[in-house]
């Protein structure tokens, strides 16, 4: 009997809960379809919806309903959190410029880019050799008073944690915006907006159980951003168009539900992960553990096989029944190493030879036994094909 496929890929995605897609339905169907801007009982429905997700967004993150913008995902919301920062500055007169770090997601560093085209400036801020931001280089940048600063809480692709108070308390002190991309953590690391004086947060509805497509921004200053999209005053005018109900309303669910859940299911998932980790190490001795000396999120575990190929490694791996990711799931089908990795000084070697195995809330013990069950040979075989095409 062949036994159903194991999804190590949670970082990429996550399958919807159950009782998300339960609550969502209503407000696809008949009984709350309307328009949440419309006055008569179909869109007073659908506001109630609407403004009930926004009520569980804010509570599970440490916000205020109104702060919470609805975006049609992380990448939306990071790019309203740096491309509006930097509109808002050029209003006001002042200097049109973002600071990243070099190991953001490409949301992020693609937005930054964006910045520059439209006439500013981007500064992108290196790591050390475990994926944590150099803060010496981070105050050199406050003292240009840039228009807003974002690093990323947990990475995607190492699973790294920045030192996240401390940032936002030195841009907090330099009057400098800070936004953070949660999209990793939220779930993972108790997030609590506040406590942290950040200005701006991203999160993602389908890495926490909600469907694709519907995600957040935190403003917790709406003086901070400018709208980057136009049309009529939904949600304050910061991100006009009409609200995905139902998506909102499934990502309050989830992150009602990722919060209350995040104390067992981070203890959980960190077992899960050093086990884990320590089986695979123990059938492939000379893996090395991206970011090993960092603070980690509990449910990613970076390795990089000397001598193999990510993308090798990522088919054998699916052939033999385990889904995993090379690097980031976003920039799949790129041959050159992650930008991550090569932020972090990783040698070209093992970072053209990096996977991520990321786990979830349906993982379990027999997912890692499995893992780590058919990681041996799947690295035998993609080395020995490595030396038979002359890579090795
Ligand atoms: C850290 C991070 N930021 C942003 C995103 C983009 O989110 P979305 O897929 O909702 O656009 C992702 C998704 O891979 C992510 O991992």
């Amino acid at each position: 009997m062949t036994r159903p496929p194991v999804y190590l890929d949670h970082a990429a995605t996550t399958p919807v809960r159950p009782a998300v897609l339960e609550a969502m339905l209503p407000y696809l169907t008949a009984q709350a379809f309307g328009n949440p801007s419309s006055a008569h009982r179909f869109g007073r429905a659908a506001r109630a919806g609407l403004e009930q997700a926004r009520r569980e967004v804010a509570q599970a993150l440490g916000a205020e309903p109104n702060q919470v913008v609805f975006t049609s995902g992380g990448t939306e919301a990071d790019n309203l959190g740096i491309v509006g920062a930097a509109l808002a500055a050029r209003e006001r007169g002042a200097t049109m410029c973002a600071v990243v770090s070099a190991i953001e997601h490409k949301a992020i560093l693609s937005a930054a880019h964006a910045v520059c085209h439209l006439g500013g400036r981007e500064v992108v801020l290196p790591v050390d050799q475990h994926g944590r931001l150099e803060l010496d280089a981070l105050d050199q940048a406050l003292a240009g008073r840039p228009a807003v600063v974002s690093v990323m809480w947990v990475n995607n692709e190492v699973g790294v944690v920045q030192p996240i108070g401390e940032i936002a308390g030195r841009c907090e002190q330099a009057g400098v915006a800070f936004h953070t991309d949660a999209v990793q953590a939220f779930g993972k690391l108790p997030v609590d907006l506040a406590t942290l004086a950040c200005t701006l947060a991203t999160i993602s509805g389908h890495k926490i159980g909600a469907p694709k497509g519907i995600g957040a921004l935190v403003v917790r200053d709406r003086k901070a951003i400018e709208a980057i999209i136009h049309g009529g005053g939904q949600q304050y005018g910061l991100r006009p168009g009409t609200e995905n109900v139902a998506g909102a309303v499934a990502l309050g669910r989830a992150a009602a539900l990722a919060a209350a859940e995040q104390g067992t299911e981070a203890e959980r998932l960190r077992a899960l992960t050093d086990e884990l980790a320590a089986r695979l190490r123990a059938g492939v001795p000379d893996l090395v553990i991206n970011g090993e000396g960092a603070e980690r999120a509990p449910h990613v575990l970076s390795i990089s096989v000397p001598g193999a190929d990510s993308e090798a490694l990522l088919m054998h791996l699916d052939l033999a029944g385990v889904a995993v990711s090379s690097g980031s799931a976003c920039s799949t089908g790129a041959v050159e190493p992650s930008h991550v990795l090569v932020a972090m000084g990783v040698p070209r070697d093992l970072a053209l030879g990096a996977i991520r195995l990321s786990l979830g809330r349906d993982s379990t013990a027999d997912d890692v036994a499995r893992a780590a069950e058919v990681m041996p040979s799947v690295v035998a075989k993609v080395r020995k094909l490595a030396g038979v095409l002359g890579r090795a």
